[in-house]
């Protein structure tokens, strides 16, 4: 509808008292300015109208929106090229805190034991991360690569998973777990004990850095109990306390499928480039 300029100054006159200022204008200063007045105006509702739409659509999307499980997971964790293959999923898991009953993964050292943690996947070995997903995994040039002739790509480890081998390694380091897997002599343990001490203290300087990056914030209350029958009831904290936890076993089974051979070839790894970096000793 085109508005007539009576009526555009009937309108005027309401929205605006003062219109008859206008009137100081000359008669064909007055038309003119009234006609680009009222295209003026079909802009400005045609900047409100698509304003309130994309406002409308904005507010739509921030109340209906739920982002993925994976999403929120891309966001807050290194970038990684597991989460092409794998959906994180979160599911609700109760810790188990007893203090009292020892559950496998903590009973003194035994053949069940070991086969316990080692079912976690903590000495799985290495998986070959392709060339052309390298970059986006932190694996650069420099970085030990495998012969072309073999596959290329780049060896590498899960590492959610080298914290488990560390926190087994702790394990088998106490007290009085020690003299147990030093007489075995297997894994960490066929080393002199000053680089088996480095082992074990590089081993739980990772568990404190990794507990501290992904700090639980979480709380846990406190239970009643009775120390010993018919006394008073003391407080004991409640560590068996509700979880969100990621979908370990998937993760777990990405990386056991994907182990390279346990024998290689001797010229399975591709040797360094003459600029890459080689450094002097162990870091
Ligand atoms: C924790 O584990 C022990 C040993 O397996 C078991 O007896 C106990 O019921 C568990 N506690 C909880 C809260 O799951």
């Amino acid at each position: 509808m085109k508005a007539s300029p009576q009526s555009l100054n009937a309108v005027d006159d309401l929205e605006n008292p003062s219109s008859e200022d206008d009137a100081m204008l000359g008669v064909r200063g007055s038309l003119k300015g009234r006609k680009s007045f009222s295209r003026f105006r079909t802009y400005v509702s045609l900047c409100v109208a698509f304003s309130f739409g994309v406002g409308m659509g904005l507010l739509s999307r921030y109340l209906l929106y739920s982002p993925s499980d994976n999403q929120c997971v891309e966001l807050t964790t290194q970038a990684t090229p597991l989460l092409e293959d794998i959906m994180i999923s979160y599911g609700k898991l109760t810790y188990n805190g007893s203090f009292m009953t020892e559950n496998i993964y903590r009973q003194s050292a035994a053949p069940e034991v070991d086969e316990a943690w080692e079912a976690l996947g903590v000495n799985y070995r290495s998986v070959r991360i392709p060339s052309e997903r390298a970059k986006e995994a932190g694996l650069r040039k420099d970085h030990v690569q495998i012969n072309p002739k073999y596959g290329g790509g780049f060896p590498a480890n899960v590492e959610g998973l080298h914290h488990l081998h560390c926190l087994n390694l702790v394990r088998q380091s106490l007290y009085y777990n020690f003299d147990y897997y030093k007489a075995k002599k297997q894994g960490a343990f066929k080393n002199d004990d000053d680089i088996l001490k480095l082992h074990v203290s590089h081993c739980l300087d990772i568990l404190r850095q990794q507990l501290m990056c992904t700090i639980d914030v979480g709380v846990f209350g406190q239970v009643w109990y009775t120390p010993s029958p018919g006394s008073v009831p003391a407080a004991f904290v409640d560590f068996n306390t509700q979880h969100k936890c990621r979908n370990f076993d998937d993760i777990r089974r990405w990386a056991e499928v994907r182990q390279l051979p346990k024998d290689v070839p001797e010229d399975f790894l591709q040797p360094p480039y003459s600029d890459s970096i080689i450094l002097d000793g162990v870091p």
